[in-house]
């Protein structure tokens, strides 16, 4: 994986940013319009997301391009194993996705997978991409993309950490595990884990960040906590999905 060789399918992986079409980078557009086809993995996500992809891939893409469906195989949400029925998954996707990719691209084609926000952050493609490279032979080129942490950032228009202090990303689910760092991001937190921190923590809070429907939420963890959750259900109930993430601010 990752040579160089010119007769070798060729993926390129793209970051296409955090949900604003206009996060989508110079060399972006340039990886969509050099594709020939696109494989849009089905994770049953809300229809607003696959329309922006579908968007960004009318309108940067070559007009001869293909679109390559491949369907996401069904996943144990509430395993005993949580890792080994990662793994199976994984393993499941793989072969659906390898299959689809020996079918479409000749020996030397070019094909792209969009990714959310970019690749190296709570994104499996390139862990599945290695999987598929055991049995057919690629090429991975990625395209970095802003992540929804940048937008986060962004959003309230702040720095991560004070100077030279350390910043811990992290899952709700893992939030309590972490070390005690000063700055900690979480992302995917359907369960308000920050409902659990020291109320005198700050959090800085933001959902659909980058995107016309952002919404943010700052203040004490004590006093603000319970607006957060409120605004969570609101924000669901009115789009049908939410994305959300937060920085938190332990108190000094
Ligand atoms: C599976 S992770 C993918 C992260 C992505 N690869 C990235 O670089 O940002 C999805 C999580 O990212 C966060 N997220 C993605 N886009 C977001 C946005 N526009 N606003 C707030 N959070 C976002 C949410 O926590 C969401 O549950």
């Amino acid at each position: 994986m990752g040579g160089q060789t010119s007769d070798v399918r060729r993926i390129l992986v793209v970051g296409i940013g955090a949900g604003n079409p206009d996060h989508l980078t110079l060399q972006a557009v340039d990886a969509l319009d050099r594709a020939e086809a696109f494989f849009l993995i089905d994770k049953g996500v809300a229809q607003p997301l696959n329309e922006l992809r579908q968007e960004m891939i009318e309108r940067h893409a070559r007009a001869d391009h293909r679109t390559v469906v491949v369907d996401d195989p069904p996943r144990d949400r509430d395993p005993e194993d949580y890792d080994a029925e990662v793994r199976r998954w994984h393993q499941a996707r793989a072969d659906r996705l390898g299959a689809a990719i020996e079918a479409e691209l000749g020996d030397d084609g070019v094909g792209a997978i969009l990714v959310w926000g970019d690749p190296s952050l709570y994104d499996s493609t390139l862990r599945v991409l290695a999987t598929v490279d055991e049995t057919v032979d690629l090429d991975v080129e990625v395209i970095p993309g802003i992540t929804s942490v940048s937008a986060l950032a962004a959003a309230h228009a702040t720095a991560l950490h004070g100077i030279g202090e350390p910043v811990l990303l992290t899952t709700g689910r893992r939030l309590t595990d972490g070390p005690s760092v000063e700055n900690v991001v979480v992302l995917l937190d359907g369960q308000h884990a920050f409902k659990e921190v020291d109320p005198d923590t700050e959090v800085l809070w933001v959902a659909y960040a980058g995107m016309a429907e952002q919404r943010t939420i700052r203040g004490r963890v004590g006093d603000v906590a319970d607006e957060i959750v409120a605004a969570r259900a609101e924000a669901k109930a009115e789009h049908g999905w939410i994305m959300d993430a937060y920085l938190l601010r332990r108190p000094t």
